[in-house]
């Protein structure tokens, strides 16, 4: 609930648990305005856990955080260490439901966590093992971005993730927020919502699909769901190119790739989106390094028409996500008459995908129909798509301090548990050091 005034202090943990890495850091937040420290490890996340056990997830969870404990503080008498998480699946961090899962997203399909409450298990886990750790939040990755952008730069107003999945989080008021009438809290109390937009227009009533986009929902661990992110997610990407491919080779009128073994090509997300990307980037006029990787990747040797195809492809499928990550940003900006606002964004897609920012900032402009003068290089466009800060590990830091810091002054509205939290935390045994 609100922004961090950028005078927060103390020393927190931070867990993401993401979809290739687990990383957990230890965030301290000097008494400097906006500044933090951080030290961390990043611990793999076996791929057979996304499929496997619920115990299995939270046991290898609980035992990488007990690691990371034991390796940076030896011998340590330690109080609890309050820590934030950073659980980005569509999971209610509001009042009626907690931490409940709705449905796991981004190709994750654990049984029997859907429709329950990811805490207790997870807490369970870490008392198991003694592990001196006070969960104090569960966030998701696109509030802990808003909350550590916001930190740093007060002109952010929305927090964004292009990654492996998509999604936004922004800052309402409670009086807009119809579900939470019943509680009375003060109107211009500001929240923050976890759009979870990924999952817009699962009805499919707006946005037109390809055929490709079909098969790739309905392949998928959750057919019906996330239909916006499937357009656009880092996941998706490298995919919706080869099925197009394979369309065009099984095609006896297109001649692609005629005569050859297309065996890895049929591979169902044999390509990720670091392929399209390098495609994209290819800055030889012959495509030299696009042919390289059709051959070292697919076994495939590409003629000159077929590498200018694979490159079109990649940039209309680049293009795409990119125009329509920022429909999603505008309609915030409609929502709450932003006329002015910077964005912060995170992700593989944001940082790495090649034009992905250029192309997004021009259909913003075109959404708004900013003046083509004001978008030249010298001046700055009213709504900007930036680089966000840390937001799994120092947004993450920082709502746990905000938490701590509200429980301290009693405003317990939406905490689970206040006697549990602070108990044998540093904030518990100095209630008078403000965090
Ligand atoms: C998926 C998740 C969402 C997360 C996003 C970005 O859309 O459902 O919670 O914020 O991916 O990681």
């Amino acid at each position: 609930m609100g922004f961090p005034n950028g005078y927060e202090t103390g020393t927190f943990l931070a867990l993401d648990m993401g979809g290739t890495n687990l990383r957990v850091c230890e965030v301290i937040l000097p008494e400097e305005k906006g500044e933090f420290d951080i030290i961390q490890s990043k611990y793999r996340m076996p791929e057979e856990l996304k499929t496997g056990t619920a115990d299995e997830l939270w046991g290898y969870i609980a035992d990488c955080l007990q690691q990371f404990i034991e390796y940076h503080h030896e011998g340590e008498e330690l109080d609890q260490l309050p820590l934030g998480f950073t659980f980005s699946y569509p999971a209610s961090q509001d009042y009626i439901d907690h931490g409940v899962l709705q449905r796991w997203t981004k190709g994750f399909d654990i049984d029997g966590v859907e429709g329950k409450d990811v805490v207790p298990p997870f807490e369970e886990a870490l008392k198991e093992r003694g592990v001196p750790i006070r969960l104090t939040a569960l966030i998701n990755d696109t509030t802990g971005t808003l909350i550590a952008s916001a930190y740093t730069d007060t002109e952010v107003k929305i927090g964004c993730i292009f990654g492996t999945g998509c999604n936004a989080a922004y800052m309402e008021n409670c009086g807009s927020i119809p579900k939470l009438a019943h509680m009375n809290l003060p109107p211009d109390t500001l929240m923050a919502i976890n759009c979870e937009w990924g999952a817009f227009d699962n009805e499919h009533v707006i946005l037109p699909r390809t055929p490709y986009d079909v098969v790739i929902d309905n392949e998928s661990p959750r057919p019906g769901q996330q239909a916006f992110e499937k357009m656009i997610a880092g996941l998706y990407l490298g995919e919706l190119f080869r099925l197009v491919l394979v369309d065009l080779h099984d095609n006896k009128e297109i001649h692609i790739f005629e005569g050859q073994d297309i065996g890895t090509l049929r591979k169902p997300y044999s390509l990720d989106a670091s392929f399209l990307s390098a495609v994209e980037d290819d800055p030889f006029e012959n495509l030299s390094e696009t042919h390289d990787l059709l051959a070292s990747k697919l076994s495939l040797r590409a003629t000159k028409p077929e590498l200018e195809l694979c490159r079109r492809l990649a940039e209309l499928i680049g293009t795409r996500a990119a125009r329509l990550s920022a429909c999603g940003v505008a309609a915030i900006c409609k929502k709450k008459n932003y006329e002015t606002a910077h964005v912060g964004a995170d992700g593989s897609v944001f940082n790495k995908y090649p034009h992905f920012k250029a192309r997004g900032a021009q259909a913003l402009r075109e959404i708004f129909d900013w003046d083509p003068k004001k978008g030249s290089k010298s001046a700055r466009d009213p709504v900007e798509i930036v680089a966000a800060e840390d937001g799994s590990g120092v947004g993450a830091a920082l709502i746990a301090a905000l938490t701590i810091k509200r429980v301290q002054e009693g405003q317990l509205a939406g905490i689970k548990n206040a006697g549990a939290m602070l108990k044998g935390t540093k904030a518990e045994k100095q209630p008078e050091e403000q965090v």
